[in-house]
This record gives structure tokens, sequence and C-alpha cells, in this order.
């Protein structure tokens, strides 16, 4: 990863989960790192657990809200790479889920990263690239989860679209399976271990991702500059599952 030494990566979502280890895993290969998140607590504690003095950044912004987005990205250096993790997870039932919930999938997840490449393409710098978050929801819908589904079809093919719109720079999106992050905390609580370990036992590598393998993956799609348009699924072959 030696030609990410001295880049500036933005890592919108970049104070938990995927995104904090994408921060960490940057930082270690010699990157300059901003992250960006809404809450100012979890980003004051990432800036601590990630110990990195000047070579970190933070920025606290809500994705969905253009005008800080454009804000916050007028104030930081040219990004060389952005990657976009921002966005939850959002349940509902067509029927009986008020629009206001269901709209919020793809307010933060699609329109959030349009958000983003709108402030962040502009400032770009010669062979920069982006990351979108898809997600295994794509390719297996699961029953009372469909505003993720859509959303993360959506964040996949507007990397696809955007690849060829902005060309030369270059989109990819990651779409990761189970992953083992604070996510799950809110969402599963008490019943955490057991959905982990059931999740775990119809995956083929018997296991859940990794936060630190996801960010991998995303370092690979930054720094890999014939990959572009491309969906890399990180899930343990869970989707062919
Ligand atoms: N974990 C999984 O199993 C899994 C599977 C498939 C896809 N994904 C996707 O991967 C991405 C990262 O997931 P994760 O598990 O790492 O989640 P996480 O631990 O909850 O981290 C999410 C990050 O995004 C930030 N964020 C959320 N909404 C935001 C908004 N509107 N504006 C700005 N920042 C926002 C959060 O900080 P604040 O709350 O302070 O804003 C946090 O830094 C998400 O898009 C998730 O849906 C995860």
């Amino acid at each position: 990863m030696t030609h990410l030494q001295d880049q500036h990566i933005i890592v919108v979502g970049g104070s938990s989960g995927i995104g904090l280890a994408v921060a960490a895993t940057a930082l270690r290969a010699g990157a300059r790192v901003s992250i960006m998140a809404r809450s100012r607590a979890r980003l004051d504690r990432a800036r601590q657990q990630l110990d990195a003095g000047d070579a970190l950044q933070t920025v606290a912004v809500d994705v969905t809200d253009e005008s800080t987005v454009q804000l916050a990205f007028a104030g930081l250096p040219a990004p060389d790479h952005v990657h976009v993790s921002a966005a939850g997870f959002v349940g509902g039932s067509v029927l009986g889920t008020p629009m206001t919930e269901l709209r919020a999938a793809l307010d933060a997840r699609l329109w959030g990263a349009v958000h983003v490449v709108r402030a962040a393409a502009p400032r770009m710098t010669a062979g920069g690239s982006f990351v979108l978050t898809g997600g295994i929801s794509t390719e297996r819908p699961a029953k009372g989860a469909w505003p993720t589904a859509v959303a993360t079809a959506a964040a996949e093919q507007l990397a696809r679209c955007l690849a060829l719109e902005l060309a030369p720079l270059r989109f990819n999106a990651i779409a990761p399976g189970w992953t083992d992050t604070p996510m799950w905390d809110g969402l599963l609580g008490a019943s955490k271990a057991d959905t982990f370990a059931a999740v775990a036992g119809r995956t083929p590598t018997g296991r859940l991702v990794t936060a630190d393998e996801a960010a991998q993956a995303v370092l690979l799609l930054m720094s890999n500059a014939s990959l572009n348009g491309e969906i890399l699924h990180i899930d343990g072959g869970l989707r062919l599952a």
C-alpha cells in the first residue's frame, strides 16, 4: 500500500465500524486521513483510539444535509480518495411503516453519497477514487429489510453509473456481508451472540467478516488504478449459500 503514502483519504462515517477500520488501515499505510460523522463525541473517541496526531482530522457532519457536506469538504485539503460508509440499517414494511422512516434508507445511503460526490469530485486530485457502500442485502434481500436492500442496490448502481459519468475519476463499492461492528449492538441487543452464531453457521467460511477485512477491501479499491465500476463482495461467500 505504499502508494497511499501521504495521500489524503476522507472517510465519511469514519468514527465507527468499517469506516473506523478504513481510517486506521489508511493511517498505517502512511495516508493523511479525515473522518466525518454526526456525533462529535464518537469522533473524539475515534481520535483517541487512532492516536494519529496531525495525520488525522475529524469533522462533524450529517451526510443527509448537503450544505453541511459542502462546507465540510471546502474546509479540508483536496481528497485523493473518499470512502462513504455513513448509513445504517433501515427495516420496515411497505404497508405499515411511515414514509418518513422508509425514505431514511435512501436519504443516507443514496442521496448522502450523492451529496459527498457533489462536494468532493470537483476538488479531487488526478487519479482520485470513491468507494461507496452497498451490502449483501442487494443480492440476498431479507423480509422486513427491503428499504436497506433497495438502498444498497442503489449505492452499488450509483458507483457503476458515476464511473462513466465522472471518468477518469474511479467509482467502486464494497458489498459487505454480516460484519462484526458496533452497528449490530443497537440493532440486536441481547440476541447478538445467538444471531451471529446462526449467521456464521450459514456462511461458507464459518464466521462473520471483520471490519479490518472490509477495510482492506476498501483500500484495494482505492489503490488499484484499474479497479473501476467494481462491486467488491466481502461476505465469506454468504450470498451464495
Ligand atoms: N456491519 C454490517 O454487517 C454491514 C453489512 C452490510 C453493509 N454495511 C454497511 O456498511 C456501512 C458501515 O457499517 P458499520 O457496521 O461500520 O456501521 P457503524 O459501526 O454503525 O458505523 C457507521 C458510521 O457512519 C456514521 N453515520 C451514520 N449515519 C450518518 C450520517 N447520516 N451522516 C454522517 N455519518 C453517519 C456513524 O457515526 P454517527 O452515528 O455519529 O453519525 C458511524 O461513524 C453502513 O453503510 C452499513 O449499512 C454493514
